[in-house]
């Protein structure tokens, strides 16, 4: 796909590179869970496309929840203060939950809310992030899944935005500094 220069540096991640990580990690999924009623949570609104992309692909029984926290607003630093937006709709106790994320970059977020959901009683946790930045990591927190590990940038499109924008692009895209200088 052609984007302008801009507003986008360059495609980091094709949407071909990440249809194809997604068949190894769902395989990995559908085995690690088999025998098991999953819940995937998806957390809004960064993780759609991965979520979207991802439930197609699993073959195990499963139901689906969503659940928005804040993330940054139209900066592209995070405040390191995290609120849930909107919570689960039903308990998940018991259950085996497998969180669905866009990026863990500060590692705020996701550190957060493992703790809370880890006090509803869940018989696992895990994690699956489509987009690591361990570089930038605050706080101890590793994902179970990982789709990539990318460089210390700013990136929009596949769910990913700046500003509430981007989020529709396929590929996921380095943003040019210019859009946020
Ligand atoms: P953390 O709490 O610092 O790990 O931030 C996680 C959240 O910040 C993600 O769910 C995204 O919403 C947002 N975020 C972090 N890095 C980026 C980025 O490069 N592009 C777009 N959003 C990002
Ligand atoms: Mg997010």
């Amino acid at each position: 796909m052609e984007y302008s220069k801009d507003e986008i540096e360059r495609v980091l991640i094709s949407n071909e590179e990440i249809q194809k990580r997604l068949d190894e990690l769902a395989a990995r999924v559908n085995a690690d869970y088999a025998g098991h009623d999953l819940l995937v949570v998806c957390i809004l609104k960064g993780a759609v496309a991965v979520f979207a992309d991802l439930l197609r692909r699993l073959t195990i029984p499963c139901s689906i929840d969503f659940m928005a926290i804040s993330s940054y607003g139209s900066s592209t630093k995070s405040s390191g203060v995290v609120r849930i937006l909107k919570d689960l709709d039903h308990g998940i106790e018991g259950k085996d939950v497998l969180i669905v994320e866009d990026i863990v970059d500060s590692g705020m977020s996701m550190s957060y809310l493992k703790d809370n959901l880890r006090t509803r009683g869940p018989a696992s946790l895990k994690l699956l992030t489509l987009l690591d930045k361990p570089e930038r990591r605050r706080v101890e927190l590793q994902a179970d899944y990982i789709g990539f590990t990318i460089p210390d940038e700013f990136v929009v499109g596949y769910g990913l935005d700046y500003a509430e924008h981007y989020r529709n692009l396929p590929d996921v895209c380095i943003l040019s500094p210019k859009m946020y200088a």
